[in-house]
């Protein structure tokens, strides 16, 4: 089983949070057993015959994580996040409803009781910056942890695509559609200023509707303005913190960057906001790839993830989910999707995109069976349907089967693996 005691060593952390190059070893620790973590394969844990189980991260790699409650999710994302950092990959995570992404910066790793490393693995903090939108701070009274930086976003941030989640308008809506076209070019071009110069820009003769599509647009307008999504004060974009530039201008790895969405503990009702500040940064994400702002690869880990992708829902979040895995990926996005409620996704351009599905012991029965279909297991599987229940029931109580749908080289189409735990240590 995995080793419980590992190497004990330090990487000194200068005071702006970053690593600094210096190792310093702390329990002399073999230093032949020092682990490379790469970008293409992250250690995820070990096999039934205790080898170490790597899961690939690829472009082409699109990883589903279905698991209730309790059953170890987090734990196991912010495992495979920890090392994609440490890999060299940028990691981005839109939705964390309970602030437990969050990564003491200065702490040694994760508590002892749970401590599952690889020889060679010491644990560390995770450079991780956690951003808090600005229209969560009203359910702050007595102000807003200090762990969280607070950002918005603004008018000039807003794409066609954000004004139409914002303002609930279906792009395919022929008749409100183009009137959002043109005001979101209008603000681009400084010619609107303010929600008062939207409104004045719709009452005029150069919107050409019916008065009654006016009329419903200017509510959408005035709702949208009431929710206070969109503001200056406190100016910041999470996505400029995921890379840094060196003294020679040379780009760099910044912070693991988490957008901190508790509200007492679950996602609020108001899930547009949280749609559309998700699919913004992922749309400013594809911009500074394609214009070599930041390179990749640049993972996106969309926990809760029917909440951010909804199968029936028209919104940003979803379309950008389905760009990335669809357009993307040779710019370099990868895409690590994770929710206990897999039928709430889009089939089309998500779940057929899958390829490596991930489900712990604690599964409900109809998911386990509805992955397993989906993968074809069955067909290629050694075992006889009756046995896979011995295999489930062996299970340890946190670990996962992974399937790969489409195994490559020596890839296994399926295995049983007991995580590593994360390297980092949160809270305090
Ligand atoms: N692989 C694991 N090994 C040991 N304990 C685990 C493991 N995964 C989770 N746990 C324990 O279970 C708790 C809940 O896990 P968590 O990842 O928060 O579940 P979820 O996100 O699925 O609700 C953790 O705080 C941890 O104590
Ligand atoms: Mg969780």
């Amino acid at each position: 089983m995995p080793s419980a005691a590992p190497s004990y060593r330090k990487r000194t952390m200068a005071r702006d949070g970053y690593y600094s190059s210096v190792i310093q070893n702390v329990s002399g620790a073999n230093q032949e057993e020092e682990i490379e973590y790469q970008r293409n394969k992250i250690f995820l844990g070990w096999t039934q015959l205790d080898e170490p189980y790597y899961i690939a991260n690829r472009k082409e790699d699109v990883i589903l994580l279905v698991a209730p409650r309790g059953a170890g999710k987090s734990f196991l994302l912010r495992s495979h996040m920890g090392r994609a950092y440490l890999g060299g990959c940028k990691c981005f995570m839109p939705i964390d409803t309970k602030a437990e992404y969050r990564t003491n910066n200065y702490a040694d790793g994760i508590q002892s009781s749970l401590q599952k490393l690889m020889p060679g693995e010491y644990p560390q903090p995770i450079p991780t910056k956690m951003f808090m939108p600005a229209f969560l701070k009203q359910f702050y009274p007595s102000g807003v942890p200090a762990y969280n930086e607070t950002f918005e976003f603004g008018f000039r941030d807003m794409s066609e695509r954000a004004w139409c989640t914002l303002l609930n308008v279906d792009p395919d809506n022929d008749t409100e559609f183009p009137i959002i076209q043109d005001i979101a070019e209008q603000i681009q071009e400084g010619q609107i200023n303010g929600w008062d110069g939207i409104i004045d820009f719709i009452d005029s003769d150069s919107v050409d509707a019916h008065p009654a599509t006016k009329r419903k647009i200017r509510n959408k307008i005035k709702s949208a303005q009431k929710r206070r999504v969109l503001g200056d004060e406190y100016r910041d974009n999470p996505i400029d913190h995921l890379y840094r530039y060196d003294d020679n201008g040379k780009e760099k790895q910044g912070y693991v960057v988490v957008q901190n969405l508790m509200k007492s503990g679950n996602l609020p009702e108001n899930a547009i906001e949280h749609q559309l500040y998700t699919g913004m940064m992922m749309e400013d994400i594809v911009n500074k790839l394609r214009d070599g702002t930041m390179t990749g690869p640049v993972i996106t880990y969309i926990d809760e993830a029917h909440r951010i992708v909804p199968r029936n829902e028209n919104t940003i979040s979803k379309k950008m989910t389905i760009d990335y895995i669809s357009q993307y990926r040779d710019l370099g996005v990868r895409v690590v999707l994770a929710t206990q409620f897999p039928s709430q996704l889009p089939e089309q351009g998500v779940l057929n995109q899958v390829n490596k599905f991930i489900m712990p012991k604690k599964i409900d029965s109809a998911d386990r069976k509805w992955i397993l279909d989906k993968t074809d297991v069955f067909s290629f599987g050694d075992y006889q349907r009756d046995t896979w229940k011995d295999i489930f029931s062996e299970m340890g109580p946190y670990d996962v089967m992974v399937v790969n749908k489409n195994p490559r080289g020596d890839e296994k189409r399926w295995e049983i693996v007991t995580p590593a735990s994360p390297l980092s240590r949160h809270k305090t």
